[in-house]
């Protein structure tokens, strides 16, 4: 028995919700739904939450350094931004019945999932383009078809998220053109950052669709529109000839165009990596959890101030109260 019959404990109400789905309806927050798509949605917002959260992180290192003031007041906007999108995905899934308690202490305590990507260094001011280029960029496509998921909270916040990225996406590549238009040592620089993050960004869409465990359920539901292998061919075809206007190599020596298809095919993904890196033993993924943590620790004064102010608001006469007091006293 799969997931779709166990959750069916009223088949007619079941139906009713995918006739709905079907008819591109959008499914809202108090709307009856079956357990395993709204396990399914938790799991995957939740998800895409943390990594906007740690995704900071990588890119965060880099504030103190960044080589102009303009440089660095865009990256300031460009990890805000990332903040931003994990708290709207954090309150999409609050919708379906998770706390942020139980959100936060997921991320603190090393249970959270969350993109592979986000566990690897940032060496150099040229990986800072890179993300934007390639991270941003793969982020870009996934999202996309997001904007149509039948769950109604998440597609309204990847409206606003995907127009964020595509600035983010466009920051990157000019850092990586300026880059490559500048001395021979910044043009190896940025070479030197894609051949580091080109195999984790197709890492990014997940594994293959013959292998991949949650496709079934999430197409039918209309959750997820696009399968990964998919996703990925769509990034792999755009980025490509980005990386030839740029003048740049991209590591692969398997890398060719397909003619009959029109596609451009890649050699294997190392897909040992991949599971190394999501099972905890990638290249920073200690190093995260321990900023995560410090981050919040160094918060808690924050957290106890707005409470604080929270309160005492509470205890004082709504302003339109002390207003009416005054004209009556
Ligand atoms: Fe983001
Ligand atoms: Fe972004």
């Amino acid at each position: 028995m799969d997931d779709v019959a166990k959750s069916a404990d009223d088949p007619a109400r079941l139906a009713r919700f995918e006739a709905r789905v079907a008819r591109e309806d959008k499914v809202e927050p108090n709307d009856w739904m079956p357990d395993a798509y709204r396990r399914t949605l938790i799991r995957q917002i939740s998800q895409h939450g943390h990594s906007e959260i740690v995704g900071m992180l990588p890119e965060g290192n880099w504030l103190t350094r960044a080589p102009t003031l303009r440089r660095k007041a865009i990256l300031l906007a460009k990890v805000q931004d990332e903040a931003g999108h994990g708290l709207y995905l954090y309150a999409a899934a609050e919708t379906l019945g998770i706390s942020r308690e139980e959100l936060v202490e997921q991320l603190l305590t090393g249970a959270a999932k969350y993109s592979s990507i986000f566990n690897y260094p940032t060496l150099t001011w040229a990986d800072v383009g890179a993300i934007g280029w390639l991270v941003d960029g793969a982020a870009i496509m996934n999202q996309i078809p997001l904007c149509r998921c039948s769950y109604g909270p998440y597609a309204r916040a990847m409206i606003r998220i995907c127009k964020e990225e595509s600035f983010h996406q466009r920051q990157g590549f000019e850092i990586m053109l300026t880059l490559c238009r500048g001395t021979d040592e910044q043009k190896a620089m940025a070479q030197d950052a894609l051949d580091r993050w080109w195999w984790p960004s197709l890492m990014m869409f997940g594994p293959h669709d013959s292998d991949s465990p949650h496709t079934d359920n999430s197409t039918r539901w209309k959750i997820k529109r696009v399968t990964n292998d998919e996703l990925r061919q769509r990034f792999i075809d755009a980025t490509v000839p980005q990386s030839s206007y740029l003048g740049l190599t991209i590591p692969d020596p398997k890398l060719r165009f397909d003619e009959k298809t029109g596609h451009w095919r890649t050699g294997e993904i190392d897909w040992a990596e991949f599971r190394r890196v999501i099972a905890g033993d990638g290249p920073c993924n200690r190093e995260r959890l321990a900023d995560r943590q410090a981050a919040h620790d160094d918060g808690e004064w924050v957290r106890e101030a707005a409470l604080a102010y929270g309160e005492k608001r509470r205890q004082q006469p709504a302003p339109f109260e002390s207003a009416l007091h005054a004209f009556s006293g």
